[in-house]
């Protein structure tokens, strides 16, 4: 029997990595046991690679937690998120059912070694350092986004989505109050390490109000919340999502068409006269730009842009940032930051280059803004949503390659959004650590810097206001230090 199981599993083995987390296993050879890899600190290529062992070795692995889970592995650096984990997961589990195993790589590593699941020993449990009983709340979570990892892909989108939609309709209305407190409660949920299945589990969680509650409350009692569909469905919230998707039109604007009887499209092409050239481009293009941004775009986009860049300034460089930096496959546009390695280089740069663009023929609209940092204070003052860099909104046309055919448009390029922003070097880091985003991460970090420390953060500098003084910081890692968090990566700060 020997030689025909491994022969069958090593076909499952060098299956491509994709195929470990979604192909169809292998029979188990050992049924009571169902293995659950905590990805957090783990990283997906790791997951998917320890995926394909256990299961090239008979194990059974489940991609998703579940009750049918009895062995729980995680990386022992992710202790600290343990509690959090066992004590959301446990009150799910049936009564009288044991709950799962919460061990650390080592239980994994000798189990794959012996080839059967080795009988669980102390040194194999994720080392938890509190005494369970001392703890009343369900769940441990800091309150600010940016002390905490919140990956792309979550356990709670359902519910998150929810609560974003009645943050984004509450900034329709210019409510920020509540536009913050529904988005601080999504992005709880955004980093919790299981799926809520109970209310039980929201205790002791920051930002959960009674308004957020009722909600999930709801969602979890019959799968839809009565106000969000009704939210979703309104003529009011459907025709604002559709006027500030427009390139240039902001919630004032787009509130000012709405109470003029303005619903559609057409509506502002035929009623309206007052559009700036900004909206006017943006409605002209609006059919390629509503269709989102695909990675690969993006880079294409980013390598036409460098190579202007670096003909025009050898030395300078052009970053991708935004969601494309945190992870994201697609986006509603590319933000491209651009510098050079030694400060005062980059002046004059930018007009230059939406020049080359423009006679290359790939400017389809653009609005060029003067950087306005020249006062030293103004660099400290300005607050989170607007900064001071050059900058060009662009409305450029990606030339596609032959073979992909678009819709009816049957044209050979595509118009996309594109922000280039031009920093001097010495603010390069505050700049792309303020253009990764994500928003909620940024108005988190902001927020912290200034209630916790006393320090205003914007793209621009980190300025202590008691000193009167600059700090003079290098990279995202030391602004992180400097602040006293703990540092953490593009890909972990989707809030
Ligand atoms: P985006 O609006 O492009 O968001 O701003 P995004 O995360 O990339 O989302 P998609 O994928 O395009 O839809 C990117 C970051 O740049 C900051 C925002 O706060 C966000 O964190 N930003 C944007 C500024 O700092 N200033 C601006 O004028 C615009
Ligand atoms: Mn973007």
């Amino acid at each position: 029997m020997a030689p025909v199981l491994p022969k069958r599993r090593r076909t499952g083995a060098e299956s491509p990595a994709g195929a470990a987390t979604s192909g169809a296993p292998l029979p188990a050879r050992f049924p009571g046991v169902a293995i659950y890899l905590a990805e957090p600190r783990m990283g997906r290529s790791r997951r998917a690679f320890l995926t394909r062992l256990a299961r090239s070795k008979g194990f059974r692995v489940l991609d998703e937690y579940s009750s049918e889970v009895t062995h729980v592995v995680k990386e022992q650096t992710a202790a600290g998120e343990a509690v959090c984990w066992q004590e959301h997961m446990e009150p799910t589990a049936p009564s009288g059912c044991a709950v799962s195993a919460l061990l650390n790589m080592s239980w994994f590593t000798e189990s794959m070694a012996a080839g059967h699941p080795v009988p669980v020993e102390c040194r194999h449990r994720l080392e938890v350092a509190k005494p369970r009983k001392e703890t009343p709340s369900l769940a441990w979570m800091p309150p600010y986004a940016c002390q905490r990892a919140t990956l792309l892909t979550h356990h709670n989108s359902m519910l998150s989505d929810a609560l974003e939609t009645l943050a984004e309709a509450a900034g329709f209305e210019g409510s920020e109050g509540r536009l913050l407190s529904f988005r601080r409660a999504a992005s709880v949920l955004k980093a919790l390490p299981g799926p809520v299945i109970a209310m039980k589990q929201l205790q002791g969680l920051p930002h959960f109000g009674k308004h957020a509650s009722r909600v999930i409350q709801e969602m979890l009692e019959h799968g839809v919340c009565e106000e969000v569909e009704r939210v979703r469905c309104s003529e009011r919230y459907q025709t604002m999502k559709l006027f500030t998707q427009i390139f240039g039109v902001g919630v004032k604007t787009a509130d000012r068409w709405y109470r003029e009887g303005l619903r559609t499209l057409d509506d502002l092409l035929k009623k309206n006269q007052k559009l700036t050239q900004q909206q006017k481009a943006g409605l002209q293009h609006h059919q390629d730009l509503s269709i989102p941004v695909q990675r690969q775009e993006a880079e294409a986009l980013q390598r036409v842009v460098e190579a202007i860049v670096v003909q025009t300034l050898p030395g300078a460089t052009v970053t991708l940032t935004g969601g494309f930096r945190r992870g994201k496959l697609q986006g509603h546009d590319v933000d491209l930051l651009i510098t050079h390695p030694q400060e005062g280089q980059e002046a004059g740069l930018l007009p230059r280059v939406v020049g080359c663009l423009k006679n290359q023929g790939l400017i389809l609209y653009h609005l060029h803004q003067h950087n306005h940092y020249g006062d030293i204070t103004h660099l400290a003052l300005q607050n989170s949503t607007m900064d001071s860099f050059e900058r060009s909104f662009c409305i450029v046309r990606l030339l596609q390659p032959p073979g992909i055919t678009r819709g009816a448009a049957q044209r050979p390029w595509k118009a996309v959004r594109v922000d280039l922003v031009v920093t001097p070097i010495s603010q390069f880091p505050f700049a792309l650590l303020g253009w990764t985003g994500s928003k909620h991460f940024e108005r988190d970090l902001r927020w912290f810097s200034k209630k916790e420390k006393g320090l205003w953060l914007n793209s621009h500098a980190l300025f202590d206001p008691k000193q009167e003084t600059f700090f003079h910081l290098t990279s995202e890692e030391e602004i992180f230090r400097q602040l006293g968090l703990e540092y953490i990566p593009p890909e972990q700060r989707n809030a």
